[in-house]
């Protein structure tokens, strides 16, 4: 299958899935636009992509089959419309929007222009996770009993001087940047909780550290983020009948199921990048039934951050 990409932003996420995405058969990268058009060109010279000075002139390229958008949080919403108001398939980077307001309003865009819209959630797009879910599903290890979902990266002091990640006006903070995967990962597995209960270490007015308890009558599960302690990454589900563990959850190429009967292991090592952009060209394409990653899931993900930005105090200028 062929596939023509548009990407907006060239930082470093862009960079690293354009490697993967070009080993996809028939995938390619064909316009770019990027707000410094310096690192745009250098980015397109790999690519033999074409730069356009506008966006807008970069989606309107006739050979683009969809666009990745891949700058940083704040932008996500205006980049967004702007594909879906030139009927241009979107898949937007995480978190696709900085709240639930957002993101209804490009879901009624995407409706109205009859146009796709995915967030680039490609944890879900992957294997290890739907095995995880499925290992749940089907009871393996019995009633749960509780879940432990932690992603910390000491981000914080990495790019400090960057500023994008302690600013509220860039939707910066632990929540939107690293939580997203772990309140996802714990929706997909179990769904909206039944109550949230959230606190929060803040600075400059986003959360260097957020910790929620999901209760969801009968089990809680602890879902946690930080962007100023390198604490770790996983997910445990303790069952009745035994234990899940994946490491490095949001990435993850292994999960660990053990029980009386013994351990499984289920590993993945394809390109993970990869198999996001062809699942979501064929969804584009209509070769495949659009499952993954709906914009319902988006939504309810979106409203569990507000509730937790909410409890913590976590203002962005789109609320
Ligand atoms: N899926 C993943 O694993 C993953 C990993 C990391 C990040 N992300 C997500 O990807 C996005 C980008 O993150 P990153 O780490 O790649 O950031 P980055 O390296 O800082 O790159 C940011 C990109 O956004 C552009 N940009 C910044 N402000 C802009 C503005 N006001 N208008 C237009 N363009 C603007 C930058 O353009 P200039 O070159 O002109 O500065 C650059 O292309 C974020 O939403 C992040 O959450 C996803």
């Amino acid at each position: 299958m062929s596939f023509n990409w548009c990407f907006i932003g060239t930082g470093q996420i862009a960079k690293k899935v354009a490697k993967e995405l070009v080993t996809n058969p028939g995938h390619a990268i064909v316009s770019v636009f990027n707000r410094t058009k310096a690192k745009a060109e250098k980015f397109a010279k790999t690519y033999n992509s074409t730069v356009y000075e506008s966006a807008l002139d970069a989606i309107n390229d006739p050979r683009v089959d969809g666009v990745y958008i891949a700058t940083t949080n704040e932008t996500h919403f205006s980049f967004a419309k702007l594909c879906l108001e030139n009927h241009k398939p979107v898949l937007c980077e995480k978190p696709i929007t900085g709240n639930t307001k957002e993101l209804k309003e490009l879901i009624k865009i995407s409706k109205e222009n009859n146009t796709f819209l995915k967030e680039a959630m490609w944890t879900w797009f992957n294997p290890v996770a739907n095995k995880v879910r499925q290992w749940i599903k089907e009871e393996r290890i019995g009633k749960i009993l509780s879940v432990d979902c932690i992603f910390n990266m000491p981000i914080f002091g990495y790019n400090r001087a960057k500023g994008r990640y302690i600013n509220p006006s860039r939707y910066g903070g632990a929540l939107l940047d690293l939580g997203v995967y772990s309140v996802r990962y714990v929706y997909e597995l179990f769904g909206k909780p039944k109550a949230i209960t959230s606190r929060g270490k803040l600075y400059n007015g986003i959360d260097l550290f957020n910790d929620s308890i999901f209760e969801y009558g009968g089990f809680k599960a602890h879902v946690s983020s930080q962007i100023n302690r390198l604490v770790g990454e996983h997910c445990i589900i303790k069952g009745e009948k035994g234990t899940i563990k994946v490491p490095l959850f949001h990435m993850a190429s292994k999960a660990v199921l053990k029980t009386k009967e013994g351990k499984e292991v289920f590993r993945d090592k394809k390109k993970k990048f990869a198999t996001q952009f062809r699942v979501v060209a064929e969804y584009i394409n209509g070769e495949q039934e659009n499952k993954l990653v709906s914009l319902d899931s988006s939504v309810e993900v979106m409203e569990l951050m507000d509730e937790i930005r909410k409890q913590i105090g976590v203002i962005f200028p789109c609320d």
